[in-house]
């Protein structure tokens, strides 16, 4: 069973999203063989209400309760490791994770984007997608480097972008596909037809 922790700053509805396939495939032909074992998120603003629903533990490192961005990040990464995970999924997770992080747990160490990277990196994705009046966009899964969303690409979909869309309903677009891109990922991943250290290499 592959065991995941997910990370989260928001609504949480991509892990929402996940959740749900795994559950729903355990009665499927295809069953997902991933169990999401500890969810995190770095506010207390975050959706954790959704890991209660369902039993899932939860932490929350807070960058405020530390003295800088190093020791948050090793207090986030003792809570992450605690877990033992053979995944950590940032799902929505707005903050760059700190070097030492990074080098303890890529490439088991995705992340979800709402744009076809190389373009539109950063934390405004889908505004800018919106402000360079492209006609297409789209979403990303990739693997967590030190740089802002440079990462391996694992898997990406071109999404059009239509002209009456707001940035509301273009990433409400994107969400869909970027909950199937992420299924998609974690079954891949479970199966073992993905291999992070080969595509890192
Ligand atoms: C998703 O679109 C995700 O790709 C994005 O935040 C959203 C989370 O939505 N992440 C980033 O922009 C990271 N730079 P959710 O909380 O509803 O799942």
């Amino acid at each position: 069973m592959l065991k995941l922790v997910v990370l989260i700053s928001g609504t949480g509805s991509n892990l929402r999203a996940l959740l749900d396939a795994i559950d729903d495939s355990r009665n499927s032909e295809q069953p997902i063989a991933a169990e999401i074992v500890a969810i995190g998120a770095d506010t207390p603003k975050a959706n954790l209400a959704l890991a209660a629903e369902r039993s899932i533990p939860t932490f929350l490192v807070q960058p405020g309760d530390y003295p800088d961005r190093a020791a948050w990040g090793d207090a986030l990464l003792e809570e992450i490791q605690r877990w033992e995970p053979d995944v950590t999924i940032l799902s929505g997770f707005m903050r760059l994770v700190p070097p030492r992080v990074v080098d303890a747990l890529s490439p088991e160490l995705l992340n979800t984007h709402p744009a076809y990277l190389p373009e539109f990196p950063g934390a405004h994705a889908v505004r800018d997608a919106i402000e360079a009046q492209v006609s297409e966009t789209g979403a990303t899964i990739m693997i967590v480097d030190n740089g802002v969303d440079t990462g391996p690409i694992i898997a990406q979909q071109r999404i059009p972008i239509h002209p009456e869309d707001t940035q509301e309903s273009l990433h409400e677009r994107i969400k869909i596909v970027e909950r199937e891109l992420l299924t998609e990922t974690v079954r891949n991943l479970a199966l073992g037809t993905i291999n992070l250290k080969e595509i890192a290499a």
